[in-house]
């Protein structure tokens, strides 16, 4: 099938930093750490490159083909440690803004964009939390393991789509409140870059949702590799249907079915 979507989405998403970093530094008052306009600066740039960003690639990550000789287990601790960063990047762009917000007396979490931006950021930290319980703790069943797993995928894109969502709308407050003379509905260059970075940010998160709802991307499981490479499984695991059909009804079935049929464990 065809891969150019995984190659596109990187490039995307580069652009999208280089275009905030122009913002701020270029258009804006640049960055710094001071109660003022460069500290409000730091909440656009952590949230693209941190929430946006960094949590894109965590989410494809097991959709990569050239990561597939690696481990399963290798494979969780790199999509947990981007998703903690993620979230990091995402809690200091947090006290960027309040910080700035108190420094210059305005209210706090009076917009829309702050009510939906908030519940986002607590609950990706609920997603986290459930993520290394469930998924990394070696207690956990395998059973629970598998019982989560439609919902952990759920929510994961539910909550990578409604950060790209608030971003939107905090950019688009953030160009009615500061461009003056010339005006937002004036076009002036800042808009027109901004509005750019808007756009790309929605086309990153098309090509990630792509790439993570295409049954023919799934990682395939341990037990095939660990065929292919005769070392052996090793591995207890039971027999369930796994991870791989949760978004995959309809059209991609057939795919899926493909990729069951050569599998039988849940490696999760
Ligand atoms: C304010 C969250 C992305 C612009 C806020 C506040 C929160 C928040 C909680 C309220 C701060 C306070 O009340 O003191 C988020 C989240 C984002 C995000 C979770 C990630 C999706 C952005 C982006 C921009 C932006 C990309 C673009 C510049 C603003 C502006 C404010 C603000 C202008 C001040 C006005 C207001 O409170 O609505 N943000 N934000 N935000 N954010 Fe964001
Ligand atoms: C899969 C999101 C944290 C373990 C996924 C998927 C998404 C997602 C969207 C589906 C990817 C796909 O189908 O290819 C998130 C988000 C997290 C988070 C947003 C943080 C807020 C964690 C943590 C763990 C974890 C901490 C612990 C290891 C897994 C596993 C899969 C998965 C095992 C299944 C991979 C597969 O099907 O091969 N996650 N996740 N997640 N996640 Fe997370």
């Amino acid at each position: 099938s065809n891969k150019s979507p995984q190659l596109l989405f990187p490039s995307i998403g580069f652009i999208c930093i280089i275009l905030v970093l122009r913002w701020v530094l270029y258009f804006r008052k640049g960055l710094a750490w001071d109660g003022g306009a460069a500290e409000f600066n730091w909440h656009p740039v952590l949230i693209v490159t941190g929430f946006i960003f960094l949590q894109g690639i965590a989410i494809i990550v097991y959709r990569l083909p050239w990561t597939w000789q690696c481990s399963k287990k290798m494979m969780k601790f790199i999509h947990a440690a981007l998703n903690l960063v993620a979230f990091i990047f995402a809690v200091i762009s947090m006290v960027a803004v309040f910080d700035f917000h108190n420094a210059a007396n305005i209210p706090n979490m009076y917009s829309l964009h702050s009510w939906l931006g908030l519940t986002a950021v607590i609950l990706y930290c609920l997603q986290l939390v459930l993520g290394v319980g469930i998924y990394l703790i070696p207690a956990t069943p395998v059973s629970w393991r598998a019982a989560f797993m439609p919902l952990h995928v759920y929510s994961g894109l539910l909550l990578f789509t409604s950060v790209i969502a608030v971003a939107l709308m905090g950019i688009t407050e953030k160009l009615i409140f500061a461009l003056d003379n010339p005006k937002y509905k004036d076009s002036p260059p800042e808009a027109i870059l901004v509005n750019a970075l808007g756009v790309l940010l929605v086309l990153f998160g098309a090509l990630i949702l792509w790439i993570a709802t295409r049954a023919s991307w799934k990682r395939p499981k341990d037990q095939i590799l660990h065929t292919l490479h005769s070392n052996g499984g090793g591995e207890d695991n039971i027999k369930v249907d796994s991870a791989s059909s949760q978004l995959s009804d309809g059209a991609d079935a057939e795919a899926c079915a493909d990729v069951r049929k050569r599998t039988t464990k849940f490696d999760d």
